[in-house]
């Protein structure tokens, strides 16, 4: 039993490794050897990752890859992607290559505001609050200019401030619901220190104000919200039936139809509808996280959006119509290509560099783009030869490496597995097999 521990957050990162060591591996010292290989060896890259979190012990790496081929809105774009999950990277090229040859992908921010509320209670009569908000407002406003006006010169900041009322939902509750527009920046600080200063100035203005009948409103909290439903981009390819092709051995006509009712199934099947946007989500998070922006938030979000009828339903759609095949998406991404991590952490540099120092509305449509054709690949194997073949394909490297081989046998199991469909139990067999010659 470990005992609780105080002041580690003021431990050196080798003390808080030999603290894990001796409390929890057992004084097992090679455990603590796992964490320290990790440790780059380039001092400020590791000063700098130190200073992203706390209580660093190590860094967790998670593979950066790079999907080319995507062209967008008639441009070519290589799509750096952070994730861990083998095929991803892969089915995200195949895709690409797909419509590459078929006119590419075509993207359209539809709106880039985000928005936050300022949550309220009080127990008196809505129209005192709509009385007070009116004499408010002005002052409301005037109190945030300075932390506004920097983005405002650029064309950003608070593009309104209304008070809602959602006493029907839940007693004695309001909201200052502000929308924004934060240019190129996700805008998270920018938002929370505007709500902030919002709540501030109405607790003063309530205070000095004689119009209240029974107590005063409470300011309960200010923060922004991750459901962006103003914030969308569209994506879209469509080409001729005819010219999909022969696609795993299916017929063009065949794979449009099976395609459709795919998608179909997914937009009233909230089982099938959570593993479709998974999918599209693996393609949407590695770009999301190679960027350096904040993949909670853009899942959340995009879940939200998914439910936004009431049901979770497939965020992409598809339909053959005058023989065009026709895949389409309209997805909430709240991204930012200035500040955070886009700014700091090296590899998210890189990403944007690789992107062509994208605006925020060129990185949403790049993302969005990502997750269609993630999709697009998901439901191109799905309807054809099944996920396990292209997947255990790429798993197989993963599968050796926990049963253990050497690299020569990794090379003849590789060679042996390049047609078949590998399981932990059939490669058991055949290293056996191979170690028994
Ligand atoms: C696996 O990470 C993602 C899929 O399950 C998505 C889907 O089923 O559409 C293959």
């Amino acid at each position: 039993m470990s005992t609780p521990v105080t002041g580690f957050s003021k431990l050196s990162k080798q003390e808080k490794v030999d603290w894990l060591v001796a409390t929890y591996f057992k004084g097992n010292i090679s455990s603590g050897l796992v964490l320290e290989q990790y440790w780059s060896k380039y001092e400020q890259l590791q000063d700098l990752h130190d200073g992203f979190s706390e209580n660093t012990v190590s860094n967790y790496f998670v593979p950066f890859g790079i999907a080319p081929n995507f062209l967008i809105n008639g441009r070519l774009y290589a799509v750096p992607m952070a994730v861990e999950e083998s095929s991803v990277v892969a089915a995200a090229s195949k895709a690409a290559k797909f419509w590459l040859d078929r006119g590419g992908f075509k993207a359209t921010v539809l709106g880039t505001l985000k928005n936050g509320q300022v949550h309220i209670t009080y127990a008196g009569a809505s129209t005192d609050m709509v009385g007070f908000f009116a004499f408010a407002k002005a002052e409301l406003l005037q109190s945030i200019a300075t932390i506004n006006a920097s983005m405002q010169k650029r064309g950003g900041g608070i593009q309104s401030l209304e008070l809602v009322d959602k006493t029907d939902a839940l007693e004695g509750y309001y909201q200052l619901h502000a929308t924004f527009e934060t240019l190129n920046a996700m805008g998270a600080n920018f938002i929370n220190t505007t709500l902030e200063q919002l709540a501030t100035t109405f607790r003063e203005l309530a205070a000095a104000y004689d119009g209240f009948a029974s107590q005063q409103p409470e300011v309960v909290m200010s923060i922004l919200s991750n459901y962006v439903p103003g914030c969308t981009v569209h994506v879209q390819v469509s080409c001729a039936v005819k010219d999909i092709g022969t696609v795993n051995g299916v017929n063009g006509e065949t794979f449009a139809r099976k395609f459709v009712q795919a998608v179909d199934i997914a937009t009233v099947e909230p089982h099938r509808a959570v593993t479709h946007n998974k999918g599209i989500m693996n393609g949407i998070d590695a770009v999301v996280l190679a960027t350096g922006n904040d993949f909670r938030a853009v899942e959340a979000g995009v879940h939200a959006y998914a439910a936004s009828d009431g049901q979770y339903r497939s965020l992409t759609q598809a339909r053959v119509e005058n023989d065009q095949f026709i895949f389409e998406a309209t997805f909430p991404l709240a991204l930012g290509t200035v500040g955070g991590m886009t700014s700091l952490h090296p590899l998210s540099k890189i990403a944007m560099e690789l992107l062509g120092d994208p605006t925020a509305a060129d990185l949403m449509k790049i993302t969005a783009v990502a997750g269609l054709a993630q999709n697009f690949a998901a439901i191109h194997s799905l309807v054809t030869t099944g996920i396990q073949a292209g997947h255990m394909k790429m798993h197989i490297n993963n599968m050796l490496e926990q049963i253990g081989v050497n690299p020569t046998e990794k090379e003849a199991l590789k060679k042996e597995y390049a047609t078949k469909t590998p399981s932990f139990a059939s490669l058991k067999e055949s290293i056996a097999q191979l170690r028994a010659k």
